[in-house]
């Protein structure tokens, strides 16, 4: 069974002063904290069993909001990432939480919308090696990008390119077999110091075995690393949720909609936000 694991740690230098004393995933984005829309995209995609890596200082917070995720029937567990030493450390940090399971990683800061984006996550059964997505940038050289061949598997991929081979970016959203975490051992840090993710995702290339799938369009991908982009996001949130009366990144929802809880659990999840336009919605899903 696929577990999930949320990169939840790193040092949020480009929103200080305010990501100082608090980590960026808690930062809310609109009407929720940042760390519900990566969260509810896992749940959502049926993935139940999930690590929350933080930093030792923001372990306790995480805590504190989200528990072992039993009340939404799912189990949450913690571990510290002491340093942000890249994304791929993830898997050495997930090692005895992954076990022999295969695994997806999501970024905390990667925000998802779009209901064929759910069918595609749930396509990660299907891939044998790794699975990644591509998605159509207009400044590609802003981050990891990708080449792939007519059969979408990967044929090339780069970190932050100064001349970017293809316009498709690789967003924070990852799957994995079970060998991520034998290949996580082998790296060597890179010249900033960390485990890229982009060299854990050749070493599925060198085997071939690194299959891209193309975001489907009618998909929105924000990342909210800097104050334009965390703006920009609760400017989205705020405009979807009000035209189309749904809220977007509602971990109880998706819980719900992916049979990790049933219509008594949710009522009872509801009346504890009662006095909030987000416990008025989950109210509203147990009389759909
Ligand atoms: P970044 O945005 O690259 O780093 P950051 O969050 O520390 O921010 P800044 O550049 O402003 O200092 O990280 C992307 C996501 O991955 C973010 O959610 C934090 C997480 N992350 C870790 O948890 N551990 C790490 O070692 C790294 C590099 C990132």
């Amino acid at each position: 069974l696929m577990k999930g694991i949320i990169l939840a740690g790193g040092k949020g230098t480009r929103l200080y002063p305010s990501t100082k004393a608090v980590s960026k995933q808690l930062m809310p984005i609109y009407d929720k904290p940042m760390v519900y829309y990566p969260l509810a995209t896992l749940i959502e995609a049926g993935i139940h069993e999930i690590l929350i890596i933080t930093t030792p200082e923001d372990m306790p917070l995480f805590k504190s909001l989200l528990g072992d995720g039993s009340r939404i029937g799912c189990s949450f567990s913690y571990v510290e990432q002491p340093e942000p030493n890249g994304l791929a450390q993830a898997f050495i940090l997930g090692k005895d939480f992954i076990q022999n399971d295969p695994v997806a990683l999501i970024l905390g800061d990667n925000l998802f919308y779009g209901t064929h984006f759910i069918e595609q996550l749930k396509k990660h059964a299907s891939y044998d090696g790794g699975m990644i997505f591509a998605s159509k940038v207009s400044d590609p050289h802003r981050y990891g990008i990708v080449q792939f061949d007519a059969n979408r598997k990967a044929i090339d991929i780069e970190e932050k390119p100064t001349h970017p081979k293809s316009t498709y970016a690789v967003p924070g959203i990852y799957f994995y077999d079970n060998t991520v975490v034998e290949k996580a051992k082998q790296l060597k840090p890179s010249a900033r110091g960390e485990l890229e993710i982009t060299d854990l995702n050749r070493l599925y290339m060198d085997e071939n075995r690194l299959h891209v799938e193309v975001l489907d369009p009618g998909t929105a991908w924000l990342d909210t690393g800097t104050i334009e982009s965390l703006m920009e996001a609760s400017q989205f949130v705020q405009v979807i949720q009000s035209r189309q009366g749904i809220l977007i990144g509602a971990i109880e929802a998706a819980a719900y909609h992916s049979g990790a809880i049933d219509k008594p659990q949710l009522s009872l999840l509801a009346d504890e936000l009662e006095k909030t336009v987000y416990g008025t919605y989950l109210k509203s899903l147990i009389s759909e």
